[in-house]
């Protein structure tokens, strides 16, 4: 099994605004654990910095500071193409990420063969159709010989999963997985995304805007403001009792449907100019932490031995 440790992250992009470069900071000193059989939800508006934690945990950018470590059980810690082949991602768009020249059997085909899974092309082909049989492509057989345009959005997310499990994936980064699919096939890839996440013990790393998914499919919420940690906790703590104003704000614009009608007073109107992304409720700890920090750093300490 693979934990991942991720502590202090910074990343800046330099961007030109006119004539001049200036610094933007995506990620500012962000520490997340993600632990085997458990799935960590990354909520946040757009800006926030999400993808680019899913792009330094994917090794497609570096980071300007931090750390993220990868080991097994014992230790060992995880590089190279051992890293590659077990930090997987899933992309939001099923259709800009399947090439569409090519067979459904060809993307999962590839990553086999690249880190070495199967030694002969008939294995190779028993395994592709495995992996469409786990993520409900069936029949198989008759799946594996398409192109992305012959299968339909919520199909193709199902390809993407499948291409990003078949090397041996104990990591999974999930990056807005349904939010381009129909609303009402949603559910179905989540569900999916939940079984093999289970079955394989997976650590995942759910990012998405919508509150409610990520109470119902993660057991831990990290809210992000503008690249810093403003709370943290278990799922229902957060979503039930959101202590940072960026939470309450975010739980109105999406109101749980199990919580009843919100009742918006003149104290609950939240003023978006005002919230104050350098403070973080923990849940685990139940305080609030400096964010956006080294000291954040202490959260994390913090809450190790308790249940995560
Ligand atoms: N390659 C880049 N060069 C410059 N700035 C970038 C680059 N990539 C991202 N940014 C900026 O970093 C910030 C965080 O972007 P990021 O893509 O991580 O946000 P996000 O939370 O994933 O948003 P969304 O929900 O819209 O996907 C944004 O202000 C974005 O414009
Ligand atoms: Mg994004």
């Amino acid at each position: 099994m693979t934990t991942v440790h991720v502590t202090d992250l910074v990343k800046d992009y330099s961007i030109r605004s006119g004539l001049r470069r200036r610094r933007l900071r995506a990620v500012d000193h962000v520490s997340l654990d993600l632990v085997p059989g458990r799935t960590v939800a990354l909520v946040g508006e757009s800006g926030s910095g999400k993808s680019t934690i899913a792009k330094i945990l994917t090794r497609m950018e570096k980071p300007t500071s931090g750390t993220v470590e990868v080991a097994l059980d014992d230790g060992t810690p995880v590089r190279g193409p051992m890293y590659l082949r077990q930090v997987q991602m899933v992309f939001q768009d099923p259709f800009a990420s399947l090439n569409p020249f090519h067979s459904i059997e060809h993307h999962i085909a590839r990553p086999l063969l690249i880190h070495e899974r199967t030694r002969t092309a008939a294995q190779t082909h028993e395994r592709v159709l495995e992996m469409l049989e786990r993520v409900n492509l069936t029949p198989a057989e008759t799946i594996a010989p398409r192109r992305p345009h012959e299968l339909s959005g919520g199909q193709r997310q199902r390809v993407a999963i499948a291409r990003a499990l078949a090397p041996g994936a104990q990591v999974l980064i999930a990056d807005e997985p349904v939010s381009m699919l129909d609303v009402s096939i949603r559910l179905g890839v989540l569900n999916l995304l939940g079984r093999l996440q289970r079955e394989d013990r997976l650590a995942v790393l759910y990012i998405t805007h919508d509150l409610a998914t990520a109470r119902h499919f993660s057991d831990e919420i990290v809210v992000l403001y503008r690249g810093r940690v403003v709370e943290r906790g278990p799922a229902d703590a957060v979503i039930l009792d959101p202590h940072h104003d960026y939470t309450k704000l975010l739980a109105q614009a999406a109101p749980d449907p199990e919580r009843g009608p919100e009742r918006v007073t003149a104290e609950a109107v939240i003023d978006r100019d005002a919230i104050d992304n350098s403070v973080c409720y923990d849940h685990f700890l139940g305080e609030w932490v400096q964010a956006g920090t080294p000291a954040a750093r202490g959260a994390r300490a913090g809450r190790a031995g308790q249940p995560a």
